[in-house]
């Protein structure tokens, strides 16, 4: 029997984004079923070059995320961990696509849980066909000319050709 009403739990989703990858879309669409809120969190700056500037970042990830209306996009700078409690998420969500983003992602988790223990890591596994997507492959091969609409939301792919000069 259920005796007191929770608020759903809002989750936190962190990344650089540049871009959005149905990689990301797998993610966030399917933690939008299970959290009350999902915040993409855009990081202003993630110690990478970047291709596209925050304000572009951001955009995207709006365009590509609003069919799903318990998805916000926000941006970020500072501690990880601080804006996920300011923004009243008690969860983070992380994709791993494989093996080797455990490895990554355990230090930055151990690491995050000791600075705000109250805020729970939480990982989803890729979707099969999602185990091979990354924004810089990607680049890689829209830079070359080649076909990008499998791995990224059409509005991406064309963003991507445009910058990419290959339009
Ligand atoms: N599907 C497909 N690809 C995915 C993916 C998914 N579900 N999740 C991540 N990726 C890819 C990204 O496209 C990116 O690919 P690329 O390297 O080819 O560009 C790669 O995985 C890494 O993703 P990115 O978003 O750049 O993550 P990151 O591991 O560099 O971490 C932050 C980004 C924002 C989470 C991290 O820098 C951070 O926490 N910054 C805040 C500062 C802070 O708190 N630091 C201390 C942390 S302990």
């Amino acid at each position: 029997m259920v005796t007191h009403m929770q608020t759903p739990p809002i989750a936190y989703c962190p990344g650089s984004f540049d871009p959005i990858t149905n990689g990301h879309l797998d993610i966030i669409s399917r933690a939008s079923r299970v959290f009350g809120t999902v915040i993409v969190a855009v990081a202003e700056s993630a110690q990478k070059e970047f291709l596209f500037a925050l304000e572009e970042r951001v955009e995207l990830c709006r365009t590509v995320c609003a069919h799903l209306p318990n998805v916000e996009v926000q941006s970020f700078s500072g501690l990880l961990v601080e804006a996920a409690s300011q923004a009243g998420a008690s969860v983070i969500i992380k994709g791993l696509r494989q093996a080797l983003d455990l490895s990554h992602e355990g230090p930055m988790t151990y690491m995050n849980r000791s600075l705000r223990p109250e805020i729970e890591t939480v990982f989803m596994l890729s979707s099969p066909e999602c185990t091979y997507i990354s924004s810089s492959l990607i680049k890689w091969v829209c830079s070359m000319g080649g076909e990008i609409e499998a791995q990224v939301p059409a509005a991406v792919a064309q963003r991507l050709r445009e910058r990419l000069g290959k339009a």
